[in-house]
C-alpha cells in the first residue's frame, strides 16, 4: 500500500513539473488569466488522493475567479517534492495547525496576490496578526461562503470572542443576531488605526455614520457625549435598556452630585417620611425630564439643563 503511493506520488511529479513550468508566473490580482493547464480536471495529480479538497476548491470562489486553472501550488507552494517523496506529509505548504509553518510563512501565500487589496493594506496593525494569526485562521481557499469565509460572518467571530457572543445575547443589543449589523460594520478584522480596530478615527465618529442625529451641532451639549458614547453605552449588549452601561439615575448620578436634587424619596434633601418631597423625585428617573441627553437646542434653561 505505501509502495503503491509512493510510486503514484512519484508518476504524478512529473505531470505537476510540467504543470508549474507550463504555469510560469502566477496570478497577479487584475492581470491576466494565468496559462496554466487545468489538471483538476480528469487526471489531476491531487485529486485521487485528495478528492474532497479538490472538489470543494473547484467549486470556490478563488477557482471561478481563476477560471478552473490549477491554483493548488497558488497557496501551497511547490508540489513537486511532496509528489516525489515518502514523506508526503510536511513537505508542502498546509494551513493546520501541526503544519509547522510560521503565521508569517502562511500569510505570504495569500499576500503574494492580495498585497495591494485596500482591505489588507493595515495588516500590519491589526491585532489579529499580533496574536499570532493569518489569513487562513478566517478564510479559506476552498470556500464558497462570501468573501472566501471559512464559516458564516457572526459564526466566525464569535467562535473566538465568546464574551462578545455573550453580550449580544443580552436584553438590548445592537441587532448583530437578526443580520440587522455585523461585526465589519464596525470592526476591519485586517487592522486600521483605529482603537479596537474599529472603522473609524474615534468611536463618536463610528456611531454617527448610523446615529446622524447625535452628532449635533447642539446649542447645549452635554460634554461626556461630546467626550466618548462609551462613557454611559456599551457597543455590543447590556443588561440595561438602550444599551447604557448603568441603569438610570445611577449613571448620571456617577458625574451629578446625588446630593443637589435627589431622585430618590430617602436623599437628603426630603423624603416621603419628612415634609414634602421635592418635585424631582416625584419622576424618579433622571430621564423622565432630562429627555435631551445628548444635547437639547431647546430655549433658555431648560434648554440648558436638557429637560427640552
Ligand atoms: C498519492 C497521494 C497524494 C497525492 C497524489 C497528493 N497528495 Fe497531498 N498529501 C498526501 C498525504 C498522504 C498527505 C499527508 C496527510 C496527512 O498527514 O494527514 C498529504 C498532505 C497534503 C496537504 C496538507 C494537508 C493538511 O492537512 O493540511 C496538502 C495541502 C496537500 N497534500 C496538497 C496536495 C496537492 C496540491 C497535490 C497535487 C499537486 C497533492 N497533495 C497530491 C498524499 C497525496
Ligand atoms: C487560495 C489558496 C488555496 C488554494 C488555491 C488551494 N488551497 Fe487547499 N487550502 C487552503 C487553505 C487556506 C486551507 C486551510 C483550510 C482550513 O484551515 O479550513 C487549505 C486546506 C487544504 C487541505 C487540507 C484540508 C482538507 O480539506 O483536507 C488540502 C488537502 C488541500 N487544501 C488541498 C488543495 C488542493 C488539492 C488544491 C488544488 C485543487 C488546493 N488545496 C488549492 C488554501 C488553498
Ligand atoms: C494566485 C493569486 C492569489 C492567491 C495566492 C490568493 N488569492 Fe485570493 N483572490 C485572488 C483573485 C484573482 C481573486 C478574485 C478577485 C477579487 O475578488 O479580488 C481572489 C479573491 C479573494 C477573496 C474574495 C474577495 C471578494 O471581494 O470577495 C478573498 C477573501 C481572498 N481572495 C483571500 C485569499 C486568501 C486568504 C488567500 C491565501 C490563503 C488567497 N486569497 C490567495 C487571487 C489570489
Ligand atoms: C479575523 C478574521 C480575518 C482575518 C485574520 C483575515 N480576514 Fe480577510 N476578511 C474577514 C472578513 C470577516 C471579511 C468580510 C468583510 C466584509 O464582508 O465586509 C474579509 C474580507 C476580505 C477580503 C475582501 C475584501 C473586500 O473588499 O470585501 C479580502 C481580499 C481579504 N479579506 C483578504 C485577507 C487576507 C489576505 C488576510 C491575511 C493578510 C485576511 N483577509 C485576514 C476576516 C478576516
Ligand atoms: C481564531 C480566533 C479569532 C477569530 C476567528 C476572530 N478573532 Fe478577533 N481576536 C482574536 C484574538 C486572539 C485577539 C487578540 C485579543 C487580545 O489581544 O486581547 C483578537 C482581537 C480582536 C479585536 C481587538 C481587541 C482589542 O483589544 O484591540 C477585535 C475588535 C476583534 N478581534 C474582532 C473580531 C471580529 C470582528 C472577528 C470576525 C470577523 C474576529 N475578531 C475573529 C481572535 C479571533
Ligand atoms: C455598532 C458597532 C459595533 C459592532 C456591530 C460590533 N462592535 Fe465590537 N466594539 C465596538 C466598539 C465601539 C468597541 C470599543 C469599545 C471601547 O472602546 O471600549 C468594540 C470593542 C470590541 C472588542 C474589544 C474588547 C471589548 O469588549 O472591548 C472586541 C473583541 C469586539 N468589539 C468584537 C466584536 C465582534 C466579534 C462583533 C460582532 C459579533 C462586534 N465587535 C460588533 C463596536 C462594535
Ligand atoms: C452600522 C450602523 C450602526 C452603527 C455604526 C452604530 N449603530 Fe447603534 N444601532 C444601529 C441599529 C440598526 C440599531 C437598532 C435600531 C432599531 O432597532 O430601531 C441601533 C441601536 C442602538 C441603540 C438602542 C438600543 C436599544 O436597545 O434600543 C443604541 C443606544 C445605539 N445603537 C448606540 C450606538 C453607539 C453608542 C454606537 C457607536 C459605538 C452605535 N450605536 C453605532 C446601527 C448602528
Ligand atoms: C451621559 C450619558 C450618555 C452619553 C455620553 C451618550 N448617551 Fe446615548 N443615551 C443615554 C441615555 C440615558 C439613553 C436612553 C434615553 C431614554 O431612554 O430616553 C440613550 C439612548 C441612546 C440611543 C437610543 C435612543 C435614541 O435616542 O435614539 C442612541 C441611538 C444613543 N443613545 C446614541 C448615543 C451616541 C451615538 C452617543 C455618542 C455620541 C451617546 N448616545 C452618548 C445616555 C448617553
Ligand atoms: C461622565 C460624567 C457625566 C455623566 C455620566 C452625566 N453627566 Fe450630565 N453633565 C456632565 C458635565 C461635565 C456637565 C457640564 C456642566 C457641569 O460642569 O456641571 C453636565 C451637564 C448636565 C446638565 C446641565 C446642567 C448645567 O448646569 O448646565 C444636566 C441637566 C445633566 N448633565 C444631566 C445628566 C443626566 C440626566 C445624566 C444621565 C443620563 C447625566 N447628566 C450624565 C457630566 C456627566
Ligand atoms: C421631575 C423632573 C426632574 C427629575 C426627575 C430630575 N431632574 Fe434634574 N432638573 C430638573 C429641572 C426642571 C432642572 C432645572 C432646575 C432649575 O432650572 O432650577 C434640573 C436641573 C438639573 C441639573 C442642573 C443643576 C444646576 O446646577 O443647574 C442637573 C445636573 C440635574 N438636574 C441632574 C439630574 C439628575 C442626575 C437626575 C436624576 C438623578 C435628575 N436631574 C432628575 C428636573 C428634574
Amino acid at each position: 500500500m505505501r509502495h503503491n503511493v509512493i510510486r503514484q506520488l512519484r508518476r504524478y511529479a512529473r505531470t505537476a513539473v510540467l504543470c508549474l513550468s507550463a504555469a510560469g508566473v502566477l496570478v497577479v490580482l487584475g492581470g491576466a488569466t494565468p496559462a496554466i493547464s487545468a489538471p483538476n480536471e480528469g487526471g489531476s495529480p491531487c485529486a485521487d488522493c485528495h478528492d474532497k479538497a479538490t472538489a470543494s476548491f473547484n467549486s470556490s470562489y478563488h477557482a471561478k475567479a481563476w477560471k478552473g486553472a490549477n491554483g493548488c501550488q497558488a497557496c501551497h507552494g511547490s508540489t513537486d517534492q511532496h509528489l516525489n517523496t515518502e514523506q508526503a506529509k510536511n513537505t508542502i505548504i498546509s494551513f493546520s495547525k501541526d503544519g509547522g509553518r510560521s503565521a508569517k510563512e502562511l500569510t505570504a501565500q495569500c499576500l503574494s496576490c492580495h498585497s495591494s487589496t485596500n482591505h489588507v493594506a493595515f495588516w500590519e496593525t491589526s491585532r489579529h496578526k499580533a496574536a499570532g494569526m493569518s489569513c487562513a485562521s478566517c478564510h479559506t481557499g476552498h470556500s464558497n461562503l462570501p468573501k472566501n469565509l471559512k464559516m458564516p460572518q457572526t459564526e466566525l467571530c464569535f467562535s473566538c470572542h465568546k464574551d462578545v457572543r455573550s453580550q449580544v445575547n443580552r436584553q438590548s443589543h445592537h441587532p448583530i443576531k437578526e443580520g440587522k449589523v455585523s461585526c465589519t460594520d464596525c470592526h476591519d478584522p485586517h487592522g486600521g488605526f483605529g482603537n479596537k480596530m474599529i472603522k473609524a478615527d474615534s468611536v463618536n465618529e463610528l456611531c454617527f455614520k448610523c446615529h446622524a442625529d447625535k452628532r449635533g451641532p447642539f446649542m447645549w451639549e452635554h460634554p461626556p457625549v461630546e467626550e466618548n458614547c462609551m462613557i454611559c453605552h456599551t457597543p455590543h449588549g447590556s443588561s440595561h435598556t438602550k444599551l447604557l452601561s448603568k441603569k438610570s439615575p445611577n449613571i448620571c448620578q456617577s458625574c451629578h452630585d446625588y446630593s443637589f436634587h435627589p431622585s430618590t424619596p430617602y436623599g437628603a434633601n426630603g423624603s416621603f417620611t419628612n415634609g414634602t418631597p421635592v418635585r424631582q423625585f416625584v419622576g424618579r428617573n433622571c430621564l423622565n425630564c432630562h429627555t435631551n441627553v445628548h444635547g437639547s437646542n431647546g430655549a433658555g434653561s431648560q434648554g440648558l439643563r436638557f429637560v427640552r
